[in-house]
């Protein structure tokens, strides 16, 4: 595990935790057993509390810290490392992995640019392992039904729609305050819904436009962005387009209901699917605990803590059940079949582009554009517009 912080403990952890407990099995690889034998952070704390308080439930993993930590980790050779270090980190962990030989698992988003991704995917190839990035929003049970209606054509050519994504103040303000400077709540959040609409529904991306705010994170002129709104213009095969708008933040009050928000609207010929994180379910209040301790609204689907109708404790949703997936798909390629036959079962695991990095391109590509426009305007030079043509981003 390379970067132990919020997202590690909302998905990684009761990964690690239950697979300890029950192993994997399928009839493909048999019974697995998957431990965590490492941890490489940027001061060890976090991981030696964790070892401390798991010591019941894992077995000990050596916690290594400081700047080589990731480099070191890497070198005990462990069948697959996961990142989940800050957006602009993921690189040279995943190239080194990748280098030795050993299966990745990337946090959304995968890279921040496209020379970036292409010499992972290259690596991989070379290296004959899994480059992987974890979308989990695309396991999320409405954003499967949603892509069911488009792959059976009961929902026709999504003709344009809006996604918000709106994140506490605390999260700019206290969680991420070691990195925040230069980034962005596009990159963080908005990364998401570019996945969703990419894969969902296809085409091919040719414009991207954005603009931000500042003044809240950081100074109005600096390079550090409060919110932003960014446009995506798609083109699909029988010519005709489709434009996207996702509006992100991560300065709204702590205590606003929905905590993080979310919500969605996609146009189509023929119908129109509307989603709202709050509308979904459940909106709880407890004296004195929401909306900080416990949320107003909880995402059960992402990840509960729960006590099964049979009496056992377990935390589970679609945040923890892609973690198991590519646990799955490293077991089925090394140990599923015969050796001779290991690349077959590479290519098949590949060939899920859900999570292949290769697969990741137009969702990079965007991510790039947004961000060379956000530099741009902090230069000075507002509303540029990025063109990609399948290949490489040109300013305009
Ligand atoms: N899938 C999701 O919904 C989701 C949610 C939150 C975060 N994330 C992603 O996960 C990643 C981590 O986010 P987080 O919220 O856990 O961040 P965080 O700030 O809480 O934790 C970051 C961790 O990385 C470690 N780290 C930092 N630099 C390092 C380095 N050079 N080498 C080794 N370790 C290093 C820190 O010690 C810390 O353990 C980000 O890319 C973020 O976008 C995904």
């Amino acid at each position: 595990m390379i970067g132990m912080g919020m997202i590690f403990d909302e998905t990684y952890r009761p990964f690690f935790e239950a697979v300890a407990r029950k192993g994997l099995f399928d009839r493909r690889f048999g019974d697995l057993d998957v431990q965590l034998t490492g941890a490489a952070t940027r001061t060890g704390k976090r991981a030696e509390a964790y070892q401390q308080a798991a010591a019941d439930i894992l077995p000990p993993f050596t916690s290594f810290a400081g700047d080589d930590a990731a480099a070191q980790l890497i070198d005990t050779a462990p069948a697959f490392v996961c990142i989940a270090t800050p957006d602009n980190r993921h690189f040279e962990a995943a190239r080194d992995a990748l280098r030795a030989g050993i299966h990745v698992l990337i946090e959304k988003p995968s890279v921040l640019s496209l020379a970036e991704l292409d010499e992972l995917t290259q690596l991989a190839v070379e290296n004959r392992v899994l480059a992987r990035v974890v979308y989990h929003k695309l396991l999320d049970p409405d954003h499967k039904k949603l892509r069911t209606l488009v792959v059976d054509n009961v929902l026709q050519h999504v003709n344009n729609g809006y996604c918000s994504l709106l994140e506490p103040r605390q999260i700019s303000g206290q969680q991420f305050a070691e990195w925040i400077t230069g980034r962005n709540p596009g990159t963080y959040v908005a990364v998401h819904y570019i996945k969703l609409i990419d894969f969902t529904f296809g085409g091919r991306l040719k414009t991207i436009t954005c603009t931000g705010q500042r003044g809240i994170v950081g100074p109005a002129d600096g390079p550090t962005w409060d919110s932003c709104q960014l446009r995506l213009i798609y083109e699909y095969e029988d010519g005709r387009e489709a434009a996207f708008d996702l509006h992100t933040s991560w300065v709204t009050p702590d205590n606003f209901p929905g905590y993080v928000e979310q919500e969605v609207q996609f146009r189509f010929d023929n119908g129109i699917w509307n989603g709202h994180s709050r509308r979904r379910g459940v909106e709880l209040t407890v004296a004195g605990q929401t909306p900080l301790q416990l949320k107003n609204t909880i995402n059960n689907h992402y990840n509960a803590t729960c006590v099964e109708p049979w009496g056992e404790r377990t935390q589970r949703g679609y945040g923890v059940e892609v973690i198991e997936r590519f646990a799955r798909e490293v077991a089925l390629v090394e140990y599923g079949g015969p050796a001779a036959e290991r690349m077959e079962r590479l290519q098949q695991v590949r060939s899920l582009t859900y999570s292949d990095l290769s697969a990741d391109r137009q969702v990079v590509a965007a991510v790039e554009a947004m961000e060379l426009i956000l530099a741009e305007q902090a230069a000075g030079r507002p509303d540029r517009v990025v063109r990609f043509d399948g290949h490489a981003l040109q300013l305009i």
